[in-house]
């Protein structure tokens, strides 16, 4: 009848209660014996008999109840523990302890299921909230932050989660409008407020009391938007008209002076009118290159949060380059050598930048290099980026394009300056040496946006060298 394995026969628990039951059964037969002994109705050996067979079959009856509601027990508590627990153990010979295992297995199953699609649920949730743009997070009703989406992590910080969101944000108009949507005096609240814990930013909050106040911890939503971007933008459209309109000033008064030269004291004067007529065409040609390099400063502006993603060959972009300016390198009497170390990689980047960055610099070797000299453009394979103390550069493999001239040394101190907007060595000015002073700053603008370096040497003896270093992956 018991199909219970051997060694657990006497596998049963001290405080089983067992014994008790055992003696509890017995001891009303015990006492009929006793009487029917007393009575002289039987002898006393019969009666001791008679009586530990008894014992021996309530021991027999009782037995198997005991161990299997203790195995069934074992099976419920580890369920409840969340363990595992061998069912093959589990062999049950009465049919009413077979039963409660069986709603109990379905019980488990059911809840099991329940919970799995439950975390799926919290899962895809969670993903959708990590895909947000923006930072989102949900209170309870003592502000303390419950959950956060990635965004959120991402603006503020790592660990977010139980910190009260009065210490996130040091904003007073802030913490004003969740404590009114906490204490339920408002159901929404919308406002602009500056923060500069933990970083100067303009942002814009939406905070709204949750619908299902009594079912979660959660009672209210934050819903945050960064506003410093759009302001940038703004910051750098003001800039922008700001400085074309500053340095469009002194060619158009030079244009307007002319005007009126040739209007009034050289009206029959056909060699100032010629003269003037030059100056005319070079500070028009001056405004279209200054027009079109502020243009072309603030398109690489707005480009630098995207990573540039095509691939770019840059050997082929430098004999590109060096075959443009061959006629401007002849007129001044320079040769353009190029050298390539090895086989040189792609480079993940933003094609028509590079160009622009690789002509920006060749361009000023020509204008500012010894003449008659030779501008030598060199690009090889690297095994890193040098750091920068200002901004981040990439890690791992990169290129190095090398452009270097002959010519006088240029100072220190020009040389922390010279990608500074509209910065020129006076001694190019005295020299008359046409130039916006942007072409630099558009250089290391386009650096900056591929995560890459530039650094500048300058010797008498080598010349100037400009050396870009750009990461084979961003
Ligand atoms: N290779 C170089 N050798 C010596 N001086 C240089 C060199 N490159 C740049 N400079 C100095 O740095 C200044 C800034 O250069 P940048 O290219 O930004 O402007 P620019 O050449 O004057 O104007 P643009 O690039 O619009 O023609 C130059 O005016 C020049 O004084
Ligand atoms: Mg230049």
């Amino acid at each position: 009848m018991l199909k219970i394995k051997r060694q657990k026969i006497f596998d049963i628990e001290k405080n089983s209660k067992f014994a008790d039951r055992v003696i509890f059964l017995s001891l009303p037969s015990g006492f009929v014996f006793l009487m029917l002994v007393a009575f002289k109705l039987i002898s006393p050996i019969l009666a001791i008999i008679s009586y530990i067979t008894i014992i021996i079959f309530n021991i027999a009856l009782l037995f198997p109840i005991t161990f299997e509601m203790q195995l069934l027990k074992k099976y419920i508590s580890n369920l409840a523990q969340g363990r595992d627990f061998d069912t093959s153990e589990m062999n049950l010979s009465e049919k009413e302890a077979q039963e409660i295992a069986d709603a109990i297995n379905t019980m488990h199953r059911f809840w099991s299921e329940k919970n799995e699609e439950l975390e799926a649920q919290t899962i895809s949730d969670t993903a959708v909230l990590d895909s947000l743009p923006d930072p989102i997070m949900m209170i309870d009703r003592y502000g303390r932050i419950i959950g956060a989406n990635s965004s959120a992590h991402n603006l503020i910080e790592k660990n977010i989660i139980d910190k009260n969101i009065d210490t996130i944000f040091d904003s007073n108009n802030f913490i004003n409008a969740v404590s009114k949507v906490l204490s339920k005096e408002s159901e929404a609240e919308n406002l602009i407020f500056y923060v500069r814990k933990p970083q100067h930013k303009k942002l814009y909050a939406h905070i709204k009391q949750l619908p299902w106040i009594t079912k979660g911890r959660a009672v209210a939503v934050i819903s945050v938007y960064d506003l410093t971007k759009a302001l940038k933008i703004e910051k750098m459209q003001s800039d922008f008209v700001a400085n074309a309109s500053h340095e469009l000033r002194t060619p158009l008064s030079v244009i307007s002076g002319c005007i009126e030269t040739l209007q009034t004291t050289a009206k029959n004067d056909d060699r100032a009118r010629e003269t003037f007529l030059k100056l005319m065409s070079e500070q028009t040609e001056y405004m279209s290159s200054l027009i079109e390099n502020l243009l072309s400063l603030s398109k690489i502006e707005l480009s630098l949060d995207q990573s540039p993603e095509e691939k770019v060959y840059v050997p082929k972009i430098i004999n590109d380059v060096t075959e443009g300016l061959s006629l401007k390198a002849k007129e001044r009497e320079m040769n353009l050598v190029v050298e390539i170390d090895g086989r040189i990689p792609n480079i993940n980047g933003d094609e028509h930048q590079i160009k622009q960055l690789v002509q920006n610099l060749t361009d000023n070797a020509i204008k500012y290099g010894l003449s008659p000299s030779d501008v030598t453009i060199r690009i090889t394979a690297v095994d890193g980026i040098p750091p920068s103390k200002t901004f981040n550069v990439a890690k791992g493999e990169a290129i190095a394009i090398s452009i270097n001239n002959m010519g006088p040394k240029i100072e220190p101190e020009n040389v922390a300056r010279i990608t500074e907007r509209f910065y020129r060595l006076q001694e190019h000015k005295n020299m008359s040496i046409k130039g916006t002073g942007l072409g630099l700053s558009i250089a290391k603008q386009i650096i900056l946006r591929h995560r890459g370096n530039l650094t500048v040497t300058s010797t008498s003896y080598t010349g100037t060298t400009f050396t870009v270093y750009l990461p084979l992956k961003q």
